[in-house]
């Protein structure tokens, strides 16, 4: 037998005992003629003692780092014990040893605090897989994974796999394609999600379908990205809108419960996608904490010109507002005494280039009652009380606002919300707040393609009082600068998005499951018969045999975990992941192949 028990077991009452340990030397350390070495395995540290009697065969054998290594011996009491990991009160005095396997240095120390940089780490990723911070990572996914599985199957979901071969039909990301020997000339697209399959599966009548399984998106990465990534896959038939939402904040419950110990028995949020949009600027806010934006101008078209204060800045000739075509602000809680120092600071921050603003106006409300602002002159004092009550701003906070074009102006004052809130100390690691974002608009107007696109996916079905105008209207738009005019602008979808601490983590829908209304959504988005019939001709055909009512879901699972684990970086979550040029450093992939590999497949590279 290898072992008897694992590194990570051992306390005071097993002392006397006798046991075989196996596992790797994480440091040696030697005192005279006694020798501690700390060994590892997946369960934790031990550490051992080698006495003069061993010396010998040490100076025989010696030890390094990551030695693959085998002790019999004695569990003896410590006398100094490491209160910092369980096994700190014991070790084990070795009676024999055996080497079974020795390790050249590895480039970067395997311990928490590690000298590795990212990229070492990634090239040497099975030693970094080692390290006990990236394993409780790891662990904790397999932990998300139990409890996905224990959820689904308690509820009659049945986990059922669908092909990674598929046919490219692109619609959002960009597809990863496989060129096919057998079909020179052809390519079978990997797929960014199962969802027609899901759709599918729902008209073959197996109504509550589950997978975790991998997606491939050809997009460019980000920390929350990565181009081959895992959801939880879902989907119901016979369901409406609240029947999926109950489903499954059920399921992230139930995930947060059994892998944190977090009693979330509080009704999850809900909040339209409008409302997102104007109490936030966002379409996932975070709601750990307050910080509500005022809109103090905006044109509204789309919306429905809710929270418009004009009156409150407007005939002052204050150029910046009156010229902009939205002025948004926040009130900070308690920043009423910022220096000068200090709102210069935050004024760069907002005319940094990924925020893009000119600058940045604020009103102090002092705790004497006063005012002071960036605009006192064109703004009294009775004025900046109306705008700073307006905000909700109370004595001693300090009202921040912006004002330039809608689109960014909304962005920027939601990451300026964001980073202050982050600088506050609002947004707690250890804080899970759930929110559902309702009924995002079906379309969004593409003006470099001239034509609509779909928000979600076109397989999302429009609020069933917007169906009617999506079937009577014609798509085709006459002036495109007038896209906001066209009904289909207001026509809201019937989606859901599941928000977390500020990051979208699920996203679905109630589906289309009528022919007709599918191939008026293709219509729409600028697909005529035979391009409907090459890439869908499937799924209209499916839809000509009986397709229930359906509606899903999938989760971003290595979000989810990266989120429950306290990090913004999924790749920590992952096993083997790629780095932000999509690129396996370890593999070294992707790479060429050879001449041979191209000739089966009859590709001639084209690379200049
Ligand atoms: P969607 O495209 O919104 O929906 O994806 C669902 C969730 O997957 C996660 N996600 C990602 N995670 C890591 N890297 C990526 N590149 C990446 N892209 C997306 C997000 C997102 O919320 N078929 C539909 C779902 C449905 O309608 O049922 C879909 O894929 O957390």
């Amino acid at each position: 037998m290898f072992r008897t028990i694992t590194c990570g077991e051992l306390r005071i009452a097993d002392i006397s005992k006798e046991v075989v340990l196996a596992g790797w030397v994480q440091t040696v350390r030697k005192f005279g003629s006694i020798t501690f070495v700390d060994m590892r395995d997946r369960y934790g540290i031990t550490q051992l003692l080698f006495d003069e009697t061993l010396n010998q065969q040490l100076d025989d054998n010696p030890l390094g780092r990551e030695y693959v290594l085998q002790v019999k011996g004695i569990v003896s009491e410590r006398s100094n014990k490491n209160k910092n990991i369980p096994t700190g009160d014991i070790e084990v005095l070795v009676k024999e040893f055996s080497i079974l396997n020795r390790s050249i240095t590895p480039p970067f120390t395997i311990q928490d605090d590690t000298d590795g940089g990212d990229d070492l780490r990634m090239k040497y990723r099975y030693l970094d897989l080692r390290r006990n911070a990236v394993k409780k990572n790891i662990e904790l996914r397999y932990a998300v994974n139990r409890a996905t599985r224990d959820y689904m199957h308690q509820n009659g979901f049945m986990d059922i796999e669908t092909p990674f071969l598929i046919k490219s039909t692109p619609e959002g990301a960009r597809d990863f394609v496989v060129p096919s020997r057998m079909n020179p000339g052809a390519f079978y697209a990997l797929p960014q999600s199962p969802q027609t399959f899901k759709q599918l599966l729902m008209v073959s009548g197996y109504d509550r379908y589950y997978q975790i399984v991998k997606c491939f998106r050809d997009e460019d990465l980000r920390a929350d990205r990565q181009p081959e990534f895992t959801q939880i896959d879902c989907e119901m038939a016979f369901v409406e809108q609240d029947d999926v939402l109950n489903m499954f904040e059920g399921l992230i419950k139930f995930i947060f419960n059994t892998v944190k110990g977090i009693d979330y028995s509080e009704q999850v949020q809900r909040m339209s996608w409008e409302d997102a949009m104007w109490v936030y600027g966002n379409d996932k806010p975070d709601i750990r904490f307050g910080m509500k934006l005022l809109n103090l101008k905006c044109p509204g078209h789309v919306f429905t010109g809710k929270g418009r204060n004009n009156l409150l800045i407007d005939g002052a000739g204050f150029g910046v507002f009156d010229d902009a075509e939205t002025v948004v602000a926040i009130s900070v809680p308690g920043c009423a005494d910022y220096s000068r120092k200090q709102t210069d600071e935050l004024t760069e921050w907002v005319k940094r280039p990924q925020i893009g603003m000119k600058g940045l106006a604020f009103i102090k409300c002092n705790t004497d009652g006063s005012f002071k602002s960036s605009m006192d002159k064109f703004y009294d004092g009775e004025r900046l009380k109306a705008i700073a009550e307006a905000a909700g701003a109370n004595a001693g906070d300090i009202v921040l606002i912006l004002a330039g074009s809608e689109e960014r102006t909304r962005k920027a004052i939601s990451e300026l919300r964001l980073d202050m809130g982050r600088r506050l100390g609002l947004r707690k690691e250890d804080e899970f707040k759930l929110l559902w974002v309702l009924d995002c608009p079906l379309f969004e107007y593409a003006e470099d393609e001239k034509r609509w696109v779909a928000r979600h996916h076109p397989f999302t079905s429009p609020k069933p009082s917007d169906i009617d105008t999506m079937i009577n209207n014609n798509p085709v738009i006459e002036n495109a600068a007038e896209y906001l005019k066209h009904p289909y602008a207001n026509i809201k979808a019937n989606a859901y998005d599941m928000v977390l601490n500020g990051n979208e983590i699920g996203g679905g829908s109630i589906r289309i499951y009528q022919k007709e209304l599918q191939q008026k959504m293709f219509q729409a988005l600028g697909m005529d018969e035979a391009e409907q019939l090459h890439k869908f001709g499937f799924l209209l055909g499916a839809f000509e045999y009986g397709a229930p009512p359906h509606g899903g879901i999938a989760f971003g699972f290595d979000r989810l975990c990266a989120i429950l684990g306290g990090s913004e970086s999924i790749r920590d979550f992952i096993a083997f992941p790629k780095n932000n040029s999509g690129r396996d450093v370890m593999l070294d992939a992707p790479s060429t192949i050879d001449q041979k590999q191209l000739d089966e497949l009859q590709i001639k590279l084209n690379l200049d």
